[in-house]
């Protein structure tokens, strides 16, 4: 696992997405592992940057998301579906039939959305933000880690953190639909990126904390491709050692 501790939002979003456009000049047709969330915007606006100055081709490239939430239609904005389609879909060369994300339609989609992972040849690089209680995807704090794709049950943290895209907390779905930790960790390599000082204490339990699912990223101290980038602010806990 590495850290690399950048100046601000706009760096890490620079840094990380240096290192998926490396993974898309190494692999035209790499399968990226995709997140939603406002840590990767930056990420996500980089590279429309650079596939508009004629630097990125994603016509061959292959997409997978982490989630998606239960019950919530493809085209209401607050959608994972809608967000990638806003965010970067929309604005670069992918094609529609290489992007994938969970239906949202709950554990009868599970199975499939693993075996169309695996029949892309798994995921090249995976890009992840973090929770506050060191959620990955949706794999939310629990006794133990999930391998496949699985409906979860989003805890109280992770509602009142996702209510500032809704109404209110009440507005935001309770169940969504997610990879599992086995997903994440068969990815080849990881980027995860934090920003902001309520991620700090998630960051330090992440690189330095006991290994467990009660801090789910805590396991990607045993991945063997491992990048986490941060900001000063979420980074601060780190220098403390
Ligand atoms: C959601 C997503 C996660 C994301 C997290 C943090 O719960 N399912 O993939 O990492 O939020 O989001 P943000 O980057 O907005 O802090």
């Amino acid at each position: 696992m590495r850290l690399i501790r950048a100046k601000d939002y706009n760096d890490v979003s620079r840094k990380a997405a240096n290192i998926i456009a490396a993974q898309i000049y190494l692999k035209p047709d790499c399968v990226l592992g995709l997140a939603t969330g406002s840590s990767p915007v930056g990420t996500y606006k980089e590279l429309i940057a650079k596939y508009e100055a004629g630097d990125l081709d994603f016509s061959k490239v292959r997409t997978v998301n982490l989630d998606e939430y239960v019950g919530i239609n493809h085209k209401n904005p607050l959608s994972y579906h809608a967000f990638m389609q806003e965010h970067l879909f929309s604005k670069v060369n992918l094609r529609p039939e290489n992007v994938h994300l969970p239906s949202g339609n709950g554990a009868a989609d599970a199975e499939a959305y693993d075996k169309a992972i695996h029949d892309a040849g798994g995921i090249d690089i995976q890009l992840l933000g973090i929770g506050r209680n060191g959620h990955i995807g949706f794999n939310e704090p629990a006794d133990d880690f999930t391998y496949g794709t699985h409906v979860v049950t989003l805890t109280a943290d992770t509602i009142e953190a996702n209510a500032r895209f809704f109404k209110s907390a009440d507005e935001v779905p309770r169940q969504a639909v997610s990879m599992g930790i086995g997903n994440i960790m068969a990815a080849k390599c990881v980027v995860l990126v934090a920003t902001g000082e309520n991620k700090a204490k998630a960051v330090r339990d992440t690189i330095r904390g006991p290994i467990t699912p009660r801090v789910p990223a805590s396991v990607l101290q045993l991945h063997p491709c491992c990048v986490i980038l941060t900001d000063r602010e979420a980074g601060k806990l780190m220098l403390e050692e």
